[in-house]
């Protein structure tokens, strides 16, 4: 299944184009062209109880919009694993959320080769009101899965989460390191054609996160599309084969990991030899 997504307005084609667009790029995962997403956010500065009188009787307000995403294109084949680096704010998280299509983009085009309705972002997919288990209900009905299969598969998820009696809790009593476990046990468990991964593993102990990296190299051997986004260059350099660096929402470069990496350092300023920006996440 695939899925195609279009935004731009300028950019709009006659029927016949998407079939040609489809056969052109079957070998793809994942194709972005000309992406861009800029955030609108209204707000009122700290005021006096005069001053928002007056605002909501001139209906003034202040918009802040942020550029976090601008002309971003790649593609990437099916069994790559992507490495996605840049500093704070570079506009990485907003990618994948709009590879997912939790966040519509301002312009651009994005396709999908690959099971869609198991393509998952850690963290933001849990209902905190539910239990751990009424959550992997949720997830697998979401992916596609019937009651059953998800019934089959749930033993496997909870142990390999290890996170005990809090199964059955809602999943707000969680403290990060446990919901990020369960998340993460969840979306590969699914099995999915293209799994995306932001910061999945920074909340998880030492002996989790040993266990999350056989498990996505796991994974990698099925041939899975994998996207890990990660400020641990380690992780890059150990589990990718390709990787993008992105710079105030813009591609920087796209190369073979070690290459981008090394860029990456140069940089921000550190050496190899900074044991806080190689620390596997
Ligand atoms: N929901 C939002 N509304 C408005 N602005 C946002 C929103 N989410 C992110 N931004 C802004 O978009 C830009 C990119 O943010 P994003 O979260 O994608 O960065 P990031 O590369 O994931 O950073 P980090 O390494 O800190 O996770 C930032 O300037 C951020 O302030
Ligand atoms: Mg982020």
């Amino acid at each position: 299944m695939s899925s195609l997504s279009e935004f731009d307005d300028a950019d709009q084609e006659d029927s016949t184009t998407p079939k040609l667009e489809k056969e052109k790029t079957q070998d793809s995962a994942i194709k972005v062209t000309n992406l861009s997403l800029t955030y609108r956010t209204t707000f009122t500065k700290n005021q006096t109880l005069r001053s928002a009188l007056r605002d909501i009787r001139h209906k003034e307000r202040n918009v802040h919009t942020v550029e976090a995403l601008k002309d971003v294109s790649f593609e990437i084949p099916h069994g790559t694993v992507l490495g996605v680096i840049g500093q704070n704010g570079a506009g990485k998280s907003s990618l994948l959320r709009t590879l997912t299509g939790i966040m519509p983009p301002t312009a651009g085009r994005i396709e999908v080769h690959g099971r869609i309705s198991t393509l998952l972002a850690l963290g933001v997919a849990f209902n905190t009101e539910l239990s751990g288990t009424e959550n992997i209900l949720l997830a697998g009905l979401a992916s596609g899965m019937t009651r059953e299969e998800v019934a089959a598969k749930r033993k496997e998820i909870i142990d390999f989460a290890e996170i005990g009696d809090f199964i059955d809790l809602p999943t707000k009593t969680y403290s990060s390191g446990m919901s990020q476990r369960l998340a993460f046990s969840v979306a590969v468990h699914m099995n999915p054609d293209i799994l995306l991964i932001d910061e999945a593993l920074s909340a998880g102990d030492a002996k989790f996160k040993a266990k999350a990296q056989e498990k996505m190299h796991e994974l990698m051997k099925s041939a899975r599309t994998l996207v890990l986004v990660s400020h641990g260059l380690n992780s890059i350099l150990n589990l990718c084969n390709d990787a993008i660096w992105l710079d105030k929402g813009q591609i920087r470069m796209h190369a073979d990991p070690k290459s981008v990496v090394d860029a990456y350092s140069e940089f921000v300023k550190v050496g190899k030899s900074t044991p806080a920006m190689l620390e596997d996440l």
